[in-house]
């Protein structure tokens, strides 16, 4: 039984990170999306907003729970019970610093990182980018999931 973490800030959910969740779903047997409580930036939605959203979003799928986590992503690892952690590669400009924190991360506690590129109509998309067009009143619907788009809708009114 092989089980995958995909860690994230996931504010909000994107396509992007349904797209890379939904590749994996047929590859390992277990998947935990594993949402970080304090983001670097200050998050548009707060922890169990985003735990939430995401909970409904992968209810499609028998094999992925999702939980969240504060310190170190090796520790939430290991108390998950994962085999490796998966990460979604836009482009290049992404591999550096995704690279740079999976050989930290094996150096602490030997797991493997794997990444998943994500489709090329994806290449573009960040929660940055689509917080910003939301904030400014431009449209999301084909960017992020029904639920995730009302509910910036409703945050930025
Ligand atoms: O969606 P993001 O913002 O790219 O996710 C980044 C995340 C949560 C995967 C990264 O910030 C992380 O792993 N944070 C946990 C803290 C940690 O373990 N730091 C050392 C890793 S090298």
């Amino acid at each position: 039984m092989t089980a995958a973490l995909i860690p994230g800030s996931f504010d909000p959910p994107t396509n992007g990170h349904l797209d890379v969740i939904e590749r994996c779903v047929g590859i390992f047997d277990e998947i935990i999306v594993g949402v970080i409580g304090n983001p670097s930036k200050s998050p548009l939605f707060d922890e169990v907003e985003r735990v939430e959203m995401l909970t409904d979003l992968c209810s499609q799928w028998d094999n992925v729970r999702v939980g969240s986590f504060g310190g170190l992503l090796v520790d939430y690892a290991t108390e998950v019970g994962a085999d490796v952690v998966v990460k979604g590669l836009r482009a290049m400009t992404d591999f550096d610093y995704e690279f740079q924190m999976s050989q930290m991360n094996r150096h602490l506690s030997g797991i493997v990182t794997l990444f998943v590129a994500t489709k090329p109509e994806f290449g573009y998309l960040s929660s940055s980018l689509v917080k910003e067009v939301s904030r400014l009143g431009g449209t999301i619907d084909a960017l992020v999931a029904a639920a995730v788009a009302a509910a910036m809708k409703e945050r930025h009114a």
